[in-house]
Formats: structure tokens, C-alpha cells, sequence
């Protein structure tokens, strides 16, 4: 028989030490960089041109009505605000907003509804398999491992050769098995900023559709590339073809909110009925978790969408965006013909084709941080650090 004192029991002090995320390492390593003229280039959140994150306008005006106007700061439930959620509809579905067959639910930003997405999926399957493009944004594979989900790779972008590898995508898709779920980036693509046009997007649908494979389209960008509704178009034709779809979308970005973490999660399937049994399972598997989402944020949104001249503002808030962003990689497009490549694509992200050893010494003589990948924010960085950046980066190339 075993004594109490043969066991020597594991403690807190056993656990082995972490990696830490290497984006968050980077972001460390440049607040910890002394020099003045520094560009953090490796941190993911939008930058005006002088190199802030403000929070919008109409988001300080909702935040000033919300502390005037609320009665209450009781229990919500796990479908947290369930107005927020409606209001977001004709936004991220357009056409399909009164499709009775997709349903939704607050959650805490657009990892909450990855998770929770993945929660679902494995309650369904825990043998599914999720395919993800390579590369994607590093955050992914870890929730997906976090529940159980085996993953398979498929080809999306070429770094060096700066273009997606649309027919080997292709290729992996049609090999799927039915029933693999098959991740895809609404739009702006972390970390490539490579977006499918719309051919491609119809030929992906189809091929999920023959496949009887399940989409799962990440949305955490949008109105960042082209417009609202150009950002959702390739989602938008996979509700039109697909019984079944999952969503995860975040408010993060595109209302300036990170740090609030306003997200929702979104399911479509054959019947109003399924769909309704499928969210119950959603809702158990959001009570397990954080029982139900934080309000602020998805409250100061709400308020926003709901006043006609507040969602009016923020359109021109959110275009405002848009347009640096856009700006941005016109100017480093222009600046060198290998970097052409970036003035065609969207978001706040690109890969530059360089070396680790490129981007460390870009990172000790420049001053300049960007992730080992050679993904960086086009939008990291102020206007007045522009030019700098770019002959930086020229030098770089040039050797
Ligand atoms: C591709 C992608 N999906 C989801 C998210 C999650 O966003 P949130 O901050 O709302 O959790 C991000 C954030 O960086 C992202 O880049």
C-alpha cells in the first residue's frame, strides 16, 4: 500500500516553463528598445498617422451615453447582449441577415468565437479535422489544438514568390474528406494580407460544397480592405451555397476596441429548428468557459449601430481607417519594384521576403521590429517614420 509520503505530489512550482508568443516577445523587446526613432512594425493594432491607436469618436460618445443611460449592471446570460448581435447582422450577412437558419451570439472577441466555434465543432466530431492554410495567423493552431481538433496544412500563400498558391489550395481542398472543416480568412489575411478575388472565393465554395466539407470563415478585419461589404463578399457567397457554416467575427478592429473584446459567433445550418438545437449546445459550451461575455465594449457598439448618426460617423471613422491603411501601401509599393506586391493586397498586414537574418538586422542597425516571418503592419508605423522605414527596408533588400 502507498504511504501518503511515497507520492510525492505535483505542485504549482513543477510546471515546466512557457515559450512565450513570440509576437508578444516582440512587442516587449521594442517597448524595451531606447531609441527614439523606433518602428514597431510587429504589434497588430491599427495607427493613425501619428502613430496612435485613438479610441473613435463615436466610440467616447456611446461610452458617455452608456454611463448616463444604464440601469443596471446585472446578468446578462451567455448570449451577452443579444441586441449587439442583431445589429451586427445586416452588417456582417447582408443579404442572409434575416435567414432564420443563421444564429449568433456575443462572445469575448474574435479568439472567444474561435474557440467556442472549435468547442462546437468537436462536440459535433471530435475526429474533424480542420484544415488551415499556410501560413495563417499563429493564434489559430493553438485554439484548435486546445480542443482536441486533429489539423491538416493546405497551401495558400507563397512568401517569396509573393503570390497565393491558389491550384495547390485548390488541390488540398478537393482531397478533404467530408466533413473536415476548412478555416478560411474572411478577409485582409493575417499575416499575408493576400486575399482570394472572387473567382477564387467561388471556386473554393464549390469545392467545399462538393466536398461536404464545413467552412469556418475567421472575420476579424472587416471594412479594413475594401468596404464592409466588398470584405464580406467571399463569406457572403459561402452562405448562399453552404447548409452548414460557422463564423467567427471580432468588432476588435474595426471599432477600435481591442482591449474590450467585442466579438461574435455565428452559425448557419439546413433548418431554423437544427440551427437552434446547435446553439444550445453553444451556449452550454460558453457557460463552461467564461459563463457569459463582457458587456462594456459590445454595449458602447450597440449603441452605436442603433443611433442612425452615430453608424453614420463611424463609417467615416471606419473609411478613415481604410484609406491609411490603403495610403500606406501605396507608398511603400512605390518605393522599391520588389515591393510592388503589397499595393495589391488588404489589411493591415504583408510578408516581406526576407531572411531571419534580414529581419534582426533590420531590427539592430534600423530600429525596426517585425515578427521572424517578415510580417509587419502597414499601418505600425506613423506617417512621419514612412520614408525611413522604406529606405530602410530597400537597403535591406538590396543588400
Ligand atoms: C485572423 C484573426 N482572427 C481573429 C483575431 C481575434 O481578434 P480579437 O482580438 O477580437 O480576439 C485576430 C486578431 O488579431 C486575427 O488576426
Amino acid at each position: 500500500m502507498l504511504d501518503r509520503t511515497d507520492v510525492k505530489a505535483k505542485g504549482l512550482a513543477d510546471l515546466p516553463p512557457v515559450e512565450s508568443d513570440s509576437l508578444l516577445q516582440l512587442i516587449a523587446l521594442a517597448e524595451a528598445d531606447p531609441r527614439s526613432d523606433k518602428i514597431d512594425v510587429g504589434v497588430g493594432v491599427f495607427r493613425d498617422g501619428s502613430g496612435r491607436t485613438p479610441i473613435l469618436q463615436v466610440i467616447k460618445q456611446a461610452e458617455r451615453r452608456l454611463v448616463e443611460t444604464q440601469a443596471s449592471k446585472s446578468y446578462l446570460g451567455s448570449a451577452g447582449d443579444k441586441r449587439f448581435t442583431e445589429l451586427l447582422r445586416p452588417i456582417l450577412l447582408g443579404e442572409h441577415a434575416y435567414d432564420e437558419r443563421i444564429v449568433g451570439l456575443q462572445t469575448p472577441g474574435g479568439c472567444g468565437a474561435l474557440r467556442l466555434g472549435f468547442e462546437l465543432i468537436a462536440t459535433i466530431n471530435p475526429q474533424a479535422r480542420v484544415l488551415v492554410g499556410t501560413p495563417t495567423w499563429p493564434n489559430h493552431p493553438p485554439i484548435i489544438r486546445s480542443v482536441g481538433l486533429e489539423m491538416a496544412a493546405y497551401p495558400y500563400y507563397d512568401r517569396d514568390r509573393t503570390t497565393i498558391l491558389f491550384d495547390d489550395m485548390v488541390a488540398a481542398l478537393s482531397e478533404a474528406r467530408p466533413g473536415d472543416v476548412v478555416l478560411l480568412h474572411g478577409c485582409c489575411h493575417n499575416p499575408t494580407g493576400a486575399d482570394l478575388n472572387h473567382d477564387q472565393w467561388a471556386k473554393v465554395t464549390r469545392i467545399i460544397v462538393e466536398g461536404g466539407l464545413i467552412p469556418f470563415v475567421d472575420i476579424a478585419y472587416q471594412g479594413f480592405g475594401r468596404g464592409l461589404n466588398e470584405d464580406a463578399h467571399g463569406l457572403r457567397g459561402i452562405l448562399a451555397a453552404c447548409d452548414e457554416v460557422i463564423i467567427a467575427q471580432s468588432c476588435d478592429k474595426n471599432f477600435s476596441v481591442y482591449r474590450d473584446r467585442v466579438g461574435s459567433l455565428f452559425l448557419k445550418t439546413g433548418s431554423a429548428e437544427a440551427s437552434s438545437r446547435a446553439m444550445a449546445h453553444v451556449h452550454q459550451r460558453a457557460r463552461e468557459m467564461w459563463s457569459m461575455p463582457p458587456d462594456h465594449g459590445a454595449a458602447a457598439v450597440h449603441i452605436v449601430l442603433e443611433d442612425d448618426e452615430l453608424r453614420a460617423q463611424w463609417h467615416v471613422e471606419l473609411d478613415a481607417m481604410r484609406t491609411r491603411i490603403n495610403a500606406v501601401r501605396q507608398r511603400i509599393a512605390a518605393a522599391h519594384p520588389m515591393l510592388t506586391f503589397i499595393g495589391g493586397q488588404y489589411g493591415m498586414f504583408s510578408m516581406l521576403p526576407v531572411s531571419k537574418e534580414q529581419v534582426l538586422r533590420l531590427r539592430e542597425n534600423y530600429g525596426i521590429y517585425m515578427a521572424d516571418s517578415g510580417r509587419f503592419n502597414v499601418v505600425g508605423m506613423s506617417d512621419e517614420q514612412i520614408d525611413r522605414f522604406v529606405s530602410a527596408i530597400a537597403e535591406c533588400i538590396d543588400g
